[in-house]
């Protein structure tokens, strides 16, 4: 099997950052549970041990809130030398608050389709049983404290639930806030990264910004709603919760469980999406501004996302292709060194290499832009995707993210939603 080798290796790195109960994104960097990057690493430990793959779910799912939400950090552990500590958060102000600490804000909610994966895979129907009330309440959660129009559609309050924070797409929406009153700080991420490869402190002031303005709401969802400076609707968010919902009633189907509830989201955001998102100009879809009213036209990867979804008609999915995917001055590779999919479009002024969420190629995309080719007839386009995510993880290890032009890494050494896909590209090429 070509890239076999990558295998004992990538199981090897995911063992490392085993912490217990939970797997460290980054053994230096992430030293926490993280939201989405548990449920990737739970499809990459499905590959050689299912039970510790469930354990890594009921960790992150241990950490609800009484109102559903399934925050973006668990610290199981307490403190480590990651800020925000748990402390900064000041969660226990939310009569919501679960009693493990944990971040206030949520992460783009991909962990029903993990879940579904798995099932369909390998069935675990009592584990099924056992989650699918939490996946339910989440979901329930985002689709009424989150949608902040009645469109379906659900808002995201900071950066950092998009989990791009520093995307191009949010730089407008973050230029217009200032940050008064930034409460004292100290930036860890810049201890174990090169400060070349992490958000530019400007960014980083309006993170922090806006844990202050959420902790002093008591993270009162109506409260985030009408005060959060930032809220946008987020092409990636939305369209990996839309899938999300689609395998969240697959699972309630098989359960015997009610899904008219479900079925009345799906049909929301399904009249909402392309209204909202498509940019029939342009051949784009594009993020939106709810504080502005506005579309956000930034360029970035997240046009495709929809493609994950399984939501764009035909005419779309061609545009969205031939224009922009297979376009050398945007997206496509110009030379054969270099590698897919750069996280925005290289006509981006803010385009970066190296920078974080700026330009870099990042496995987790890769994956789910692969399913989204594949779900439209793009098999070859998927499968560069696949080969090129697999190439950059023999040369460079299981790096956080990837130099486009060269494939070096960057980012987190052993990284483990890279190794946990690395796992899931090998297996099912
Ligand atoms: C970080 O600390 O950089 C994370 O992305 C926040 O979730």
């Amino acid at each position: 099997m070509e890239f076999s080798d990558l295998i004992p290796r990538a199981q090897a790195a995911l063992r490392e950052n085993d912490a217990g109960v939970f797997t460290k994104p980054g053994p230096r960097q992430y030293p926490h549970q993280w939201n989405w990057d548990s449920a990737v690493i739970a499809l990459g430990l499905s590959h050689f041990d299912l039970p510790r793959a469930l354990t890594e779910i009921r960790s992150l799912v241990g950490g609800q809130w009484r109102d559903g939400l399934i925050p973006h950090v668990v610290y199981h552990t307490g403190p480590s030398d990651y800020f925000p500590d748990p402390d900064f958060w000041q969660i226990t102000s939310s009569p919501h608050a679960p009693a493990i600490p944990t971040s206030g804000i949520t992460q783009p909610p991909l962990l029903a389709a993990v879940v579904r994966l798995l099932h369909s895979r390998r069935p675990i129907p009592g584990f099924v049983r056992e989650v699918y009330p939490a996946l339910l309440r989440w979901h329930r959660w985002l689709h009424t404290a989150r949608d902040a129009d009645g469109s379906g559609l659900v808002c995201i309050v900071h950066p950092w639930e998009s989990g791009t924070d520093d995307s191009p797409r949010w730089l407008n929406a973050l230029s217009a806030i200032t940050p008064a009153d930034l409460p004292s700080y100290r930036r860890r991420d810049t201890t174990h990264v090169n400060a070349a490869e992490r958000p530019h402190r400007a960014d980083y002031d309006r993170f922090i910004h806006l844990i202050d303005v959420f902790r002093r709401s008591r993270y009162d969802p109506q409260a985030l709603l009408a005060r959060s400076p930032f809220l946008v609707q987020d092409l990636l968010f939305n369209s990996i919760l839309y899938r999300a919902d689609e395998d969240l009633r697959a699972l309630a189907e098989e359960l015997g469980e009610p899904t008219a509830e479900i079925d009345g989201w799906l049909e929301k955001m399904r009249a909402s999406f392309d209204a909202r998102f498509w940019d029939e100009a342009r051949g784009l879809y594009f993020d939106y501004d709810v504080r502005t009213g506005k579309p956000i036209l930034v360029n970035t990867a997240m046009t495709f996302m929809p493609l994950y979804a399984g939501l764009p008609d035909e005419a779309k999915v061609q545009r969205l292709i031939h224009e922009h995917w297979l376009n050398p001055a945007e997206y496509a590779p110009e030379r054969a060194t270099h590698f897919s999919l750069t996280t925005a479009s290289k006509t981006e002024p803010a385009w970066e290499a190296r920078r974080y969420w700026r330009g870099p190629v990042w496995i987790m995309l890769n994956w789910l832009l692969a399913d989204g080719l594949r779900r439209h007839g793009f098999d070859t386009l998927a499968e560069t995707l696949r080969r090129d995510s697999l190439e950059l993880m023999a040369r460079s290890g299981f790096r956080e993210y990837y130099d486009p032009r060269d494939g070096s890494g960057c980012g987190s050494t052993d990284f483990s939603w890279s190794a946990a896909l690395a796992l899931e590209f090998v297996a099912y090429g």
